[in-house]
């Protein structure tokens, strides 16, 4: 995916402008700034969900250039998954994963359900009573992995979580960190992921973009360990400080 010259508005208010970058084929790109710099919205553009005033989104692989707010967007190609996980609560968790095969393909009831079985025990969901309970009887954690799942339902060659480890607790967290590596590595998956955990962006990027809620713009890309001993001070402060506040929360 290519964005080009994006800028970013919200509520009649410029929250970022000249974000240029790519998200490269099978890599974890990460988002990060402080909360309420954009990186919600920055997503919302990249999926097609919000129209941008400047600059475009364009879809790159396989050689072809389609625009993500065109006619021919790439709809199946992004899976998302939410910074509120957004399960449909009065859908179980498998219809909710069965839904965009519905929408999507011509699979069958019986396929539809073993495929969405096998993207629940992917994304650690082993248990197969989980496929027929409601949303709202999952632990959160369960509920970040069921969006997860359901994000991978179509396949989809670019995958965005928004956040999808916050308010975990340190071992779920790392889980989650295991599933985005497993998706790289075995199945290729592209993922952009919004995270202010540092151990998780160390653990699983392999870039990160830096959005600077002052400047508004993008101050840095790149490997976040490379960022961290040579990006531009507001970074390196960002990425250390963190590194003080997530110790203090463990402690
Ligand atoms: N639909 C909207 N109408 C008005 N303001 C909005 C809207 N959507 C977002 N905003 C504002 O835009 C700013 C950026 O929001 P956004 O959710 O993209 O931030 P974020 O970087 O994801 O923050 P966080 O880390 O807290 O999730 C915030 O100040 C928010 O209040
Ligand atoms: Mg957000």
């Amino acid at each position: 995916m290519r964005v080009e010259n994006l800028s970013l508005h919200a509520g009649g208010r410029q929250l970022q402008q000249g974000l240029n970058f790519e998200v490269k084929a099978g890599e974890v790109l990460a988002i990060v700034g402080a909360s309420g710099c954009g990186k919600s919205t920055l997503l919302r553009h990249m999926i097609g969900l919000q129209v941008p005033q400047t600059g475009r989104v364009l879809w790159t692989a396989s050689g072809e250039a389609r625009d993500v707010h065109g006619d021919d967007p790439p709809r199946r190609e992004i899976g998302v998954a939410f910074q509120a996980g957004a399960l449909w609560s009065s859908m179980t968790v498998g219809e909710n994963l069965m839904l965009p095969l519905e929408l999507y393909t011509r699979f069958d009831e019986a396929e539809r359900e073993r495929q969405a079985r096998f993207k629940l025990a992917l994304a650690g969901l082993n248990e197969p009573a989980t496929f027929d309970a409601e949303p709202a009887a999952l632990s959160g954690g369960m509920r970040k992995r069921a969006a997860i799942a359901r994000a991978l339902m179509l396949d989809p060659p670019l995958l965005c979580l928004d956040e999808p480890s916050a308010g975990l607790d340190p071992l779920t967290s790392a889980r989650l960190d295991d599933l985005i590596q497993q998706l790289k590595r075995d199945v290729g998956t592209a993922i952009v992921l919004v995270t202010h955990e540092l151990e998780s962006l160390f653990a699983v990027a392999d870039r990160m973009l830096f959005l600077d809620v002052e400047a508004r713009t993008a101050t840095a890309l790149g490997p976040p360990a490379e960022l961290r001993e040579h990006g531009p001070r507001p970074v390196r402060e960002f990425l250390t400080r963190g590194q003080a506040g997530t110790d203090k929360e463990a402690a």
